[in-house]
């Protein structure tokens, strides 16, 4: 049950003299909700399109689906799905001309079309708004409508370039809960985000992307075990015991610690380990707390800890 559906070798996209993809290898299991994180210009579209041969790689190679993404490409385009970054819909037709549109592109007529466009509406949520015309949509149904476009034809594999940018809390719930149902019936889905809480709430591994190159590529779980910093950041209004700054900085769970105004700032590989057994040393130092606050390890601070910089600006 473990093959690939996605191996790529050192792939390379050279814009002119911009290196936008910088020698990416890694591989996609059949079945995988996978990850692609990085902030923006880090490469994650320039990836996409390549596996889905809309650009062809300058140096490199890809295998999509069991087909090289250059020498068949029809091949690879019948079984993979693309939703694009940009929303690609037609505002003043309606969703289901729109999906109508899109089905006769991929080859269906008649009634195999009415029938595939009606089921699509339905797994985005869109069938009782189907005759509205798109430029009434909010955000988040017209990024639905792009999902479902990309679904028309059952790919084995399906591509989502940042799918939620401009999207309402709620469309990104419902949008989570489509991928995670197309997930469970099968499909396997390559997923890019800037947004470190959706790679980390949806994604089974993650490759964190940062200039064109691959920095790390786990679980999230492992990458917040292995690279992750709490932050633990202690009021101590009025001073400290001698030589506490120095047992702190001794304890396992601690990587760092700072002090500055009045405060100490301590990064943690599990801050709530790193808590219990901070309490215990300022209890016996006697020296008194006056304010705490305490941030769990997550993938931002996993990238900040690789890069120096935040995933954000
Ligand atoms: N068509 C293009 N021509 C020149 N440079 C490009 C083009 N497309 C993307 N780039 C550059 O390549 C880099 C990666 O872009 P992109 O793949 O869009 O990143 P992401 O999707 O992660 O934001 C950026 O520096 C971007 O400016
Ligand atoms: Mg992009």
């Amino acid at each position: 049950m473990n093959e690939n559906i996605v191996e790529t070798q050192e792939l390379v996209k050279r814009y002119g003299d911009i290196e936008a993809v910088r020698g990416l290898s890694f591989v996609i299991s059949r079945g995988e909700i996978f990850g692609l994180l990085g902030p923006n210009g880090a490469g994650k579209t320039t990836t996409i399109s390549m596996l889905s041969c809309l650009l062809e790689p300058t140096e490199g190679a890809a295998i999509v689906g069991g087909y090289d993404v250059v020498k068949a490409s029809q091949q690879v385009k019948r079984r993979i799905g693309l939703v694009p970054q940009e929303l690609a819909l037609y505002l003043t037709l309606s969703a289901r001309d729109n999906l109508n549109f899109y089905g006769r592109i991929y080859g269906l007529r008649g009634r195999a079309l009415r029938q595939r466009v009606d089921e699509t509406l339905k797994m985005v949520g869109l069938l009782e708004r189907a005759g509205a015309a798109v430029k009434t949509f909010s955000g988040g149904m017209k990024r639905r409508l792009n999902i479902a476009a990309g679904l028309l034809h059952r790919p084995e594999i399906l591509f989502l370039d940042e799918p939620t940018v401009g999207v309402d809390p709620q469309s990104r719930n419902a949008i989570f809960e489509h991928v995670e149902r197309l997930n469970a019936a099968g499909m396997t889905i390559l997923y890019t985000t800037h947004y470190m809480e959706e790679a980390e709430r949806l994604c089974h591994r993650v490759a964190i992307m940062d200039e064109g190159r691959i920095i790390a590529l786990d679980t999230p779980r492992a990458l917040i075990a292995n690279l992750g910093r709490g932050i633990i950041q202690l009021g101590v209004a009025h001073g400290m015991a001698e030589g506490l700054l120095e047992q702190i900085r001794t304890l396992p769970e601690v990587r760092a610690v700072k002090r500055f105004d009045g405060k100490v700032k301590v990064e943690a590989t599990r801050a709530q380990e790193a808590l219990i057994r901070l309490l215990e040393l300022f209890n016996r130092a006697d020296t008194e707390i006056t304010a705490l606050e305490v941030l769990e390890p997550n993938l931002e601070t996993v990238f900040l800890h690789l890069t120096g910089k935040r995933l954000r600006d």
